[in-house]
């Protein structure tokens, strides 16, 4: 039987709950999220809960990983839905602050990272975006202190930036990747698909099937560039505008030089329409 999840809204009501939660010796472990929540989000719950005793999801749209361009306000919002999932995958704790409790008037503070946050993927085309992240995210820890944090493969630099960032920082939370969840064609889901036309919608699972053509090509011994430049004709072919295809080291995500510096990943960052997508799959 599923129980409502308990939902906060403040620093002390979240104090006080994840205090009731330890009392019984509890091991957690933390979701983020910024709601929408879509059968991707649901497998990092159903990972988190074969990690711990007790799940914690926050739901929050952050504005300081979005530029003034970007979708921030036009973000889907899905409160009364993303509750009765959460609720369904019986998740303990909802956390939900608003804007003045996560950055309250005079807030002042960034986290910076290096390494993989400034590999020239999404921080050549989003620069406040890994800023934005890892200061809510390391707030995020702090405030849940949780053992156990899952994050998405999807947002592949998210996940190696934030695995970093806990380490670097002794944050105690251990990192835990999740696989990607995709649709049955193989687009990757994410709560910006709804943005797509029907059109678009058609064209989009183009993306995964390049990736997945370089990658058997960079597995079966081809040229690198070749393999590559096969895989972003495929896309742009597709009517999309790329702003990166690329193959990297998947831990560092340093450029690759040869074929023996892996293991390799591939990561593609595209616009159809207004609508931009990102993905990446092993080679
Ligand atoms: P959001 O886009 O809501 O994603 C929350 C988590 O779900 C991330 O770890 C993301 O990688 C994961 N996720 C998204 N789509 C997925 C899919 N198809 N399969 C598996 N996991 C998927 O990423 C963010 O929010 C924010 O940047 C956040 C970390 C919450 C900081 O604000």
């Amino acid at each position: 039987m599923s129980r409502s999840p308990i939902i906060v809204r403040t620093v002390p009501a979240l104090r006080r709950a994840l205090d009731s939660l330890r009392a019984k010796k509890a091991t957690t472990a933390l979701v983020p999220t910024m709601g929408a929540l879509h059968d991707g989000h649901v497998s990092l719950v159903r990972l988190a809960k074969r990690r711990a005793t007790k799940v914690i999801v926050s739901i929050f749209v952050n504005p300081t990983q979005f530029a003034p361009t970007e979708d921030f306000s036009s973000y889907p919002r899905t409160w009364k839905a993303d509750v009765a999932r959460l609720a369904a995958e019986d998740v303990d704790l909802i956390w939900n602050p608003d804007v003045k409790t996560m950055y309250p008037d005079g807030f002042a503070t960034r986290i910076l990272t290096e390494g993989p946050a400034t590999a020239g993927l999404e921080d050549r085309f989003r620069p406040h975006f890994f800023g934005g992240v890892t200061t809510v995210v390391g707030k995020l820890f702090t405030q849940c202190r949780p053992d156990f944090a899952v994050f998405g493969e999807k947002d592949f630099q998210q996940l190696r930036v934030v695995t970093r960032m806990a380490g670097d920082l002794d944050l105690g939370v251990k990192v835990i990747g999740s696989r990607t969840v995709r649709e049955r064609d193989g687009l990757a889901m994410s709560s910006r698909n709804v943005y797509l036309s029907p059109d678009q919608r058609r064209a989009a699972p183009e993306l995964y099937r390049a990736m997945k053509e370089s990658a058997l090509r960079l597995r079966a011994g081809d040229d690198i560039k070749a393999a590559m430049a096969g895989g972003a004709e495929l896309i742009v072919g597709a009517g999309f505008t790329l702003d990166y295809f690329e193959v990297r080291q998947a831990e560092t995500l340093a450029p690759i030089a040869s074929a023996n510096d892996g293991p390799m990943r591939i990561l593609v960052a595209a616009k159809i329409g207004t609508t931009r997508l990102i993905d990446n799959v092993a080679v």
